[in-house]
């Protein structure tokens, strides 16, 4: 499985104001938003072109233009929700799916509670929105809905990484491409990120 670490200066800057405890909800949610998009631009490099036809003010010229379906972008929420607009600014014609997964607090394995998606995901790049690969058991449950409903190629977008998550992506789903602005070191007793940044979904909504 090809993991990308997305090291770019902007976004490093980025990811060390998510990580200060003292960044509140509204600086969270934007930051979280700015890099989702410079994750998009990094991640949709090798989406297939088609060349086209286009008459500029002043004589025909040949462009290129996204072949084939727009992409659909599924966030698992909820904190995945805080990236769609970013990525819908960039890619406004892609679809919307939602996967509804929670993590049971006592076994700590992902609980499927809602989905929909496009029926004709198997004609689409799905870019998989899930900003803290933790134990990686959500993203791979994600990962394996998308698969049962016949997607075939899927693009994960996780902000922070961790040894273990990537482990278990690559062992479930080795042709799943990863992409993380930085890998940390462990995990603790509840599963979270450490340092990390904490719960993504309580910062990104408030609700901490
Ligand atoms: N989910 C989070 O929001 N934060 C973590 O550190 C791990 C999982």
């Amino acid at each position: 499985m090809p993991i990308t670490i997305i090291d770019h200066p902007l976004i490093q800057h980025k990811l060390t104001i998510l990580r200060d405890r003292d960044t509140g909800v509204k600086e969270f949610r934007k930051v979280v938003g700015e890099i989702a998009m410079l994750m998009c631009y990094e991640t949709t490099r090798d989406l297939p072109l088609e060349e086209v036809g286009v008459e500029t003010p002043v004589a025909p010229a040949r462009g290129r233009i996204i072949a084939g379906k727009k992409p659909v972008i599924v966030p698992v929420m909820r904190a995945g929700l805080g990236m769609v607009n970013a990525l819908l600014r960039l890619i406004p014609a892609a679809k919307v799916a939602h996967i509804g997964l929670y993590r049971d607090p006592g076994t700590l394995l992902p609980v499927e509670y809602y989905c929909k998606v496009p029926p004709d995901i198997a004609e689409r790049d799905c870019i998989l929105l899930d900003p803290m690969l933790a134990t990686g058991g959500t993203a791979s449950a994600a990962a394996q809905v998308l698969k049962n409903f016949g997607a075939r190629s899927i693009r994960l977008l996780c902000i922070l990484g961790s040894p273990p998550g990537l482990d278990k992506m690559q062992s479930d789903h080795p042709d799943v491409n990863v992409y993380v602005c930085a890998i940390d070191p462990e995990l603790d007793e509840n599963a979270y990120i450490v340092p990390g940044l904490g719960d993504a979904g309580d910062r990104i909504f408030g609700t901490r």
